[in-house]
């Protein structure tokens, strides 16, 4: 499967207005000086730099898309603090990330929660970016799969597949983030990494069937360990926190990543 490879920036609660127009930028400054091998980038800022992120790259020299952090199921009410799909198609949005691991652990996600989101965003027409990921636990009582596995299957319940929101899996993205490595500098070994890619695959493809995601991985992904990422198959891309905080070293992710495919 030849699709570029994804990198996508996640600035989490990082970035006010300022900071984020100045490292946008010197972002899109970088990528139109340099001839980039075919890449796809995506940049997640918070919710309140969403427009001016938008407005930028409305008219920016290169092609990035736009993702917000998070979204809630319901299409509007009374939910307090929480934003619609229908606000971030307005705003210019084309993926939402779901699933972050800091969204289950600290505010208490669950997956049939996730799964409602998931149903939003594909009947909105957003595309999603869905992370799963074992704990340090899971990994040592040797239960990694069973957790991932666990996460996709309360994802891709029958009724949802029946429902046909899930025929453009193709265009989705899984990020694989070990709960343990995010923010922590420490990561696995890309072969080990490309074993857990495939089995998602396997298991889309065979609950699915509809084509596979785009499988990306994340978690303490650097400029020095980019390209054994991206030069191992079956990683199709990399969700970054931290160092996509920077722009150049952000560029150089993407840089070296795209070349190393
Ligand atoms: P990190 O975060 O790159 O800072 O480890 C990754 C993530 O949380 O998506």
């Amino acid at each position: 499967m030849s699709r570029p490879p994804c990198f996508v920036a996640n600035w989490k609660m990082n970035m006010g207005l300022k900071a984020s127009e100045s490292h946008l930028s010197d972002l899109i400054k970088h990528c139109a000086d340099v001839v980039l091998a075919p890449s796809k980038i995506i940049i997640a800022p918070p919710f309140t730099a969403l427009q001016t992120v938008s407005n930028i790259l409305n008219t920016a020299a290169c092609e990035i898309d736009l993702a917000a952090q998070n979204v809630h199921f319901s299409p509007k009410g009374a939910y307090t603090g929480e934003i619609s799909t229908e606000m971030l198609c307005e705003i210019g949005c084309k993926y939402v990330i779901i699933g972050h691991s800091e969204r289950r652990i600290l505010f208490s996600e669950n997956d049939e929660e996730i799964h409602k989101k998931l149903v939003a965003v594909r009947k909105a027409g957003l595309f999603p970016i869905l992370c799963i990921g074992e704990t340090q636990q899971d990994r040592q009582a040797g239960k990694t799969w069973q957790r991932l596995q666990g996460q996709l299957n309360s994802v891709f319940s029958e009724e949802f597949i029946a429902s046909g929101l899930c025929d453009t899996v193709s265009d989705w993205m899984i990020a694989y983030e070990p709960v343990w490595a995010i923010g922590t500098g420490e990561t696995p070994e890309p072969a080990d990494v490309a074993e857990v890619h495939q089995q998602i695959q396997a298991l889309i493809a065979d609950t699915v069937g509809k084509g596979v995601p785009r499988i990306l991985y994340g978690g303490s992904v650097s400029e020095e360990n980019i390209v054994d990422f991206m030069k191992t198959p079956d990683i199709d891309g990399v969700l970054v926190g931290g160092a996509s905080l920077s722009p150049k070293t952000f560029f150089e992710i993407i840089a070296q990543g795209a070349s190393a495919k």
